[in-house]
């Protein structure tokens, strides 16, 4: 893969980061103190960075894919998050390949959406957890002639309790599915949109991620892997003209959240929750400005920080009360 220089997401990130290491250099020039160097640069220049962020991924403005006939492939595209998510797409002009397991509710969508946004949306039932299904995927929509723009890599599940008590074909599933299914899909999109110079990769991954959560051992490990993964190709994707983002939301309102072995657990009873269309928004808009992460919501974000420099005993017990009935 060869690459031309061209500013980018990191290059503004090492600015910022470079003239704040060298806010001692700056204070004795100025002879100001160091605190307020530190907070004027960081007033001026976070600002100035988000700025020219959006001046690297101008805001794709409602319908202006219309008549381009491009594509977003959704896995898990008939419920929850993912059923926003491509209800965003439509509205944006995108075709749509819907996949998830259960027919029914896939044709009432794609029913819905194509009358509502007169976009064409197709459907794929498919187990993605079977052996050979990213590839089975991957050719059903190469045969469909639809010029993939954007791959969203959404399907996911998960299971409450101790990783030795649960059933080991249920959880090694879940693996497939949450870690191993977004890198095939993943490595199978990637060299026709790194070809066509145009691309965007979406995982959907979590808050999750970012520690190991006692009780949901498997899932958050899973999380992780998909934050790791994003993450590397983000920064090896720089200059091709495509781009990874991971969305880590937290707690949502989805059929899968409601579910008895959830649903009582404090982290759906004490953070707050979020509605499946807000997540969608927030990973759409984020996705088209070319971000690395999108975390939804405040509180989300602070729990991140604090997951990064909290001693990491703590950050466990944190978590594990949180996968737990109080
Ligand atoms: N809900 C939350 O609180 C929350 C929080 C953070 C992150 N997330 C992540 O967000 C994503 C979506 O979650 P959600 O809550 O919206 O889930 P959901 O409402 O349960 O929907 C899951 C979707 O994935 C499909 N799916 C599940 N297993 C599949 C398989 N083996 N093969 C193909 N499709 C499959 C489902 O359809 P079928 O059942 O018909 O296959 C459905 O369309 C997941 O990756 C989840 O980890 C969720």
């Amino acid at each position: 893969m060869t690459k031309k220089f061209e500013l980018n997401d990191l290059m503004l990130d090492l600015a910022v980061v470079s003239a704040v290491l060298l806010a001692p250099i700056t204070s004795w020039i100025l002879g100001w103190s160091l605190l307020s160097t530190v907070a004027i640069m960081l007033a001026t220049l976070v600002p100035l960075r988000l700025y020219l962020q959006t001046l690297l991924h101008p805001p794709v403005s409602p319908l202006s894919r219309r008549n381009e006939n491009v594509t977003a492939v959704i896995t898990g595209g008939s419920m929850g998050i993912g059923n926003e998510l491509a209800k965003k797409f439509a509205q944006q002009g995108y075709n749509l390949v819907l996949v998830a397991r259960k027919r029914e509710p896939l044709e009432k969508l794609a029913e819905e959406i194509s009358q509502s946004d007169n976009v064409r949306v197709e459907i794929v039932s498919l187990d993605l957890t079977e052996p050979n299904a990213p590839e089975m995927l991957y050719q059903q929509v190469k045969n469909l002639n639809m010029n993939v723009e954007v791959l969203v890599n959404n399907a996911g599940d998960g299971m409450n309790g101790y990783m030795v008590d649960l059933p080991l074909n249920e959880q090694a599933a879940i693996l497939q599915l949450n870690a191993a299914v977004p890198f095939q899909l993943t490595r199978l999109f990637l060299p026709d949109m790194i070809a066509r110079k145009k691309g965007y990769i979406l995982q959907v991954a979590s808050t999750a991620g970012f520690q190991p959560i006692p009780f949901m051992a498997v899932y958050a490990a899973s999380k992780s892997f998909v934050v790791s993964l994003s993450e590397s190709l983000f920064f090896e994707l720089q200059g091709t003209g495509v781009t990874c983002s991971v969305v880590c939301p937290g707690p949502v309102d989805t059929e899968r959240s409601q579910r008895p072995d959830l649903s009582d657990k404090a982290l759906f009873k004490y953070l707050p929750v979020f509605a499946p269309k807000d997540v969608a928004e927030a990973a759409f808009d984020g996705l088209m400005k070319g971000r690395r992460m999108i975390v939804v919501g405040l509180v989300n974000k602070l729990m991140a920080v604090g997951a990064k420099f909290a001693p990491r005993s703590v950050v466990v017990l944190f978590s594990a009360l949180s996968a737990s009935k109080i």
